[in-house]
C-alpha cells in the first residue's frame, strides 16, 4: 500500500536526521507522479537559521534532479530515541514550498499518527488559500 510504504521510507530517512540542537528528528518520503521516491531528513546548523526541514530536503533533492510533478509526501518525526507520538505536521515554510510545485486539491500529505496509523490530508487542507504561482498569473 502506497501510504504505508512511504511511511516506512520516511522512517528510513529519519535515521539520517542531523538534529543535534533540537533533538527532534524528522524523515520524509516524497513520491513523484512517475513513481520515484526522494527521501529527506532535517539538517540543522550551529547558526540555527540555515537549518532545513526534512520535507524541503526531499523536495529540493527531487527538483534539482529534474522532477516537477508530485503525488504525495509522508512525514514522520519526534524526539530522538523515542517513537514518533503526535503527528509531525509540516511547518509553514514547507507548506509554502509545496504550494509552488503541488496541487492543493490533489497533493497528499501522509502523517504518521500514533492512534490511527496515519492520516492523509491534501495540501489545501493544511494550507487553505495559500499563495502560489497562480496568484502571479494574469489569468489567475
Ligand atoms: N522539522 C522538520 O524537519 N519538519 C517538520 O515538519 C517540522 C519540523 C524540523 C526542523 C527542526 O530541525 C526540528 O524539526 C525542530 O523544529
Amino acid at each position: 500500500m502506497k501510504e504505508r510504504e512511504l511511511i516506512r521510507l520516511a522512517h528510513e530517512a529519519r535515521q539520517r536526521a542531523y538534529a543535534p540542537y533540537s533533538g527532534f528528528q524528522v524523515g520524509a518520503a516524497l513520491l513523484t507522479k512517475g513513481g520515484k521516491t526522494y527521501l529527506g531528513c532535517n539538517i540543522e546548523n550551529a547558526a540555527y537559521s540555515p537549518s532545513n526541514c526534512a520535507e524541503r530536503t526531499a523536495f529540493f533533492k527531487a527538483i534539482s534532479e529534474g522532477e516537477t510533478e508530485f503525488e504525495a509526501i509522508a512525514v514522520v518525526g519526534g524526539k530522538a530515541g523515542e517513537k514518533p507520538g503526535q503527528m509531525c505536521t509540516p511547518c509553514g515554510v514547507c507548506r509554502q514550498v509545496m504550494m509552488e510545485f503541488c496541487s492543493p486539491e490533489t497533493f497528499q500529505i501522509i502523517l504518521e499518527d500514533e492512534n490511527r496509523g496515519y492520516q492523509v490530508f491534501t495540501l489545501g487542507d493544511l494550507f487553505p488559500l495559500g499563495f502560489g504561482p497562480g496568484n502571479l498569473r494574469k489569468d489567475g
